[in-house]
């Protein structure tokens, strides 16, 4: 199973933002791996989930922060495509609380959903305000 890795490519040029897509990744890797674990219980998946879902949340939550402080222009598209990851999450996370799901399938799911996710925004959505912020002197 191939890893999620972080490479120069995926910087925004925001030191803060980038270690915190590194720790995104990092989870999601965790999580996969634990997934393709025979050992691993239902319960350390739908842990390993939550705290996907957490982490996720608090550094959409960090962006959002900063497009509201320095009034970003274009914060209403990208909040929305948080947005969608967030509603996405939620639905992972419910459909694991179901009894009868195969909980490593979707825990499996869930993760390479996330890692792909990111991948995708960083480089599609997260660049576009590195001018922005860089100027606004976010570090
Ligand atoms: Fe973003």
């Amino acid at each position: 199973m191939e890893k999620f890795i972080w490479t120069k490519k995926y910087s925004v040029g925001i030191d803060s933002i980038d270690e915190q897509h590194k720790h995104f990744f990092e989870i999601a890797n965790s999580l996969v791996e634990t997934a393709l674990n025979d050992a691993a219980t239902k319960e350390e998946l739908v842990a390993l989930l939550g705290s996907l879902g957490d982490y996720a949340f608090y550094h959409l939550n960090t962006e959002e922060k900063y497009f509201d402080e320095l009034h970003y222009p274009d914060a209403q598209t990208h909040t929305e495509e948080h947005n969608r990851y967030r509603e996405q999450v939620k639905k992972f996370l419910d459909s694991l609380e179901n009894q009868e799901a195969d909980t490593k399938k979707l825990a499996k799911e869930a993760a390479i959903y996330s890692g792909n996710w990111l991948f995708h925004h960083i480089l599609l959505v997260d660049k576009k305000y590195t001018e922005f912020f860089q100027g606004h002197n976010v570090k």
